[in-house]
């Protein structure tokens, strides 16, 4: 079983780094193999919408991304972890996930070269906010959580997280825990 965590948070060592960690901390004490990869390491453009991907099911930006959705393709689950910028995702994520676009035909199915590799997997998610009330990520949720309804991924659930300064999060054992069991799902 094969697990991947998306950082979506530029700082590397910081509070959605940490809870993804442990989250993968879980999974592999499931007896995943687990991978990370930080999106702020990788060179991803957004999408073009140029709709040649539904012809070939290959993305036409020749970026870091296409690496990725290999990786994407071969994980189990997937879980993504990223802070609130601006009541949203921050744009390493948004540019990740609007070249999922790859994956489907001109009707949003999943395309002929990826089904049923796609259909089924695991999804999860963590978000982090400064705010107190970690109702602040609930539209990172949606985005996430509608995503893989509508593309019939198996949502496995969202872990909200508050902290503000770099490496905060890391005396909240009630949100470390949460994200390890978070991890942990991607066994059962
Ligand atoms: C550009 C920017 C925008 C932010 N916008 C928000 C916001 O809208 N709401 C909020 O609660 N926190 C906001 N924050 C705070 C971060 O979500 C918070 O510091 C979080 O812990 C960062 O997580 P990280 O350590 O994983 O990067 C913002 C931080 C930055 C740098």
């Amino acid at each position: 079983m094969k697990v991947l965590g998306i950082l979506g948070s530029p700082r590397v060592g910081g509070n959605s780094d940490i809870l993804l960690d442990q989250a993968l901390a879980g999974a592999k004490d499931s007896g995943a193999e687990v991978e990370k990869i930080v999106l702020a390491h990788k060179k991803i453009s957004g999408c073009l919408d140029c709709d040649k991907c539904d012809e070939t099911g290959v993305c036409a930006v020749k970026d870091d991304m296409l690496e990725i959705h290999k990786k994407l393709l071969e994980a189990d689950s997937i879980i993504h972890s990223v802070p609130v910028y601006f009541w949203s995702m921050t744009a390493q994520m948004k540019a990740y996930l609007d070249r999922w676009c790859a994956f489907f035909d001109a009707d949003w199915r999943w395309h002929r070269s990826y089904y049923p590799k796609m259909k089924g997997k695991k999804i999860g998610l963590i978000t982090v906010c400064g705010d107190l009330d970690v109702s602040t990520a609930d539209p990172i949720v949606h985005s996430f959580k509608t995503t893989s309804q509508f593309t019939g991924l198996k949502w496995i659930g969202a872990v909200q997280a508050s902290a503000s300064k770099k490496g905060e999060v890391n005396s909240n054992e009630a949100a470390k825990k949460e994200a390890y069991d978070l991890g942990r799902k991607t066994a059962v």
